[in-house]
């Protein structure tokens, strides 16, 4: 069962004068993301098939991921009535289709397809923490608090079953980062770009590098030091590198480097176009 209800949002609060409409663009784009949990639930319970306590859990997740759909969608109508959620939706589903049947997990192991899962779960959390911080609209903040809140208790729910097929299927500290720089990037990838570019309504055909810039040029400046801080620091753990160790702390400070320099690149790019 969910943490929250969609009345527990003070939707009454909105305030239109303190939109960025930018933002509502990416928010489009996320509630889409969101709401295809569904079929990624069914993924996992047919990859954890012989596995009724996980697939239990992946069941009531992906309830939870579908409710962040249903709350960022009526964001999206509160803030743009003319979004046509339903048939953004559709086009997204039809171009990013999720494997509902498959046998075994597109990571190659079950302890790989948890890290990859850590990395989605710590990776949006800081996501909705970095938008939260960035915006003065109070009902978007606190839809985002909520969100965040349940992306890291969800990191925490793989968390403790990647632990648990470690064991098992003994995965290395080097496999696994290769998982997690694989999921890490493919966050850049084609799924947020293809549901940006249906939920903007346009009709110009799809590009993905234009669109996968549009969406990291809005959002990637908007992270702060702690938000980098605690999704890096969450995924090395799900690697097993311990975040607070002297080589944690330096991979840390070097993650932040980079993707700062990246994000100010976009931004400033972004901003001559
Ligand atoms: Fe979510
Ligand atoms: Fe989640």
């Amino acid at each position: 069962m969910a943490h929250w209800a969609l009345e527990d949002i003070p939707w009454d609060r909105f305030d239109r004068s303190k939109l960025d409409p930018e933002i509502v663009k990416v928010v489009k784009a996320a509630c889409m993301v969101e709401y295809h949990s569904g079929d990624y639930g069914a993924y996992l319970r047919s990859v954890f098939g012989d596995d009724p306590e996980f697939a239990s859990a992946a069941t009531a997740w992906a309830e939870e991921e579908v409710q962040h759909g249903k709350a960022l969608r009526r964001y999206a109508e509160l803030a743009d009535p003319s979004f046509d959620f339903d048939e953004a939706f559709a086009r997204f589903v039809a171009g990013h289709k999720i494997d509902v049947n498959a046998s075994e997990s597109t990571r190659g192991s079950r302890c790989g397809e948890l890290v990859a899962r850590c990395v989605v779960e710590v990776g949006t959390s800081a996501y909705y923490s970095a938008l939260r911080d960035s915006s003065n609209e109070p009902v978007f903040r606190e839809i985002c608090r909520r969100i965040a809140a349940d992306e890291f208790r969800h990191y925490k729910l793989f968390y403790s079953h990647m632990k648990r097929y470690q064991a098992i299927e003994r995965v290395g500290v080097l496999t696994r980062l290769k998982v997690a720089a694989g999921r890490l990037f493919e966050s850049a990838d084609d799924e947020l770009a293809y549901a940006y570019h249906c939920g903007s309504g346009e009709t110009r055909p799809y590009d993905r590098r234009r669109e996968a810039y549009s969406y990291a040029a809005r959002t990637l400046p908007l992270y702060r030091y702690e938000h980098v801080e605690l999704g890096f620091g969450m995924t090395l753990k799900a690697v097993g590198i311990k975040p607070q160790s002297w080589f944690g702390r330096i991979l840390t400070r070097l993650a932040w480097a980079v993707f700062r320099r990246y994000a100010l690149g976009l931004q400033r790019k972004s901003a001559h176009a």
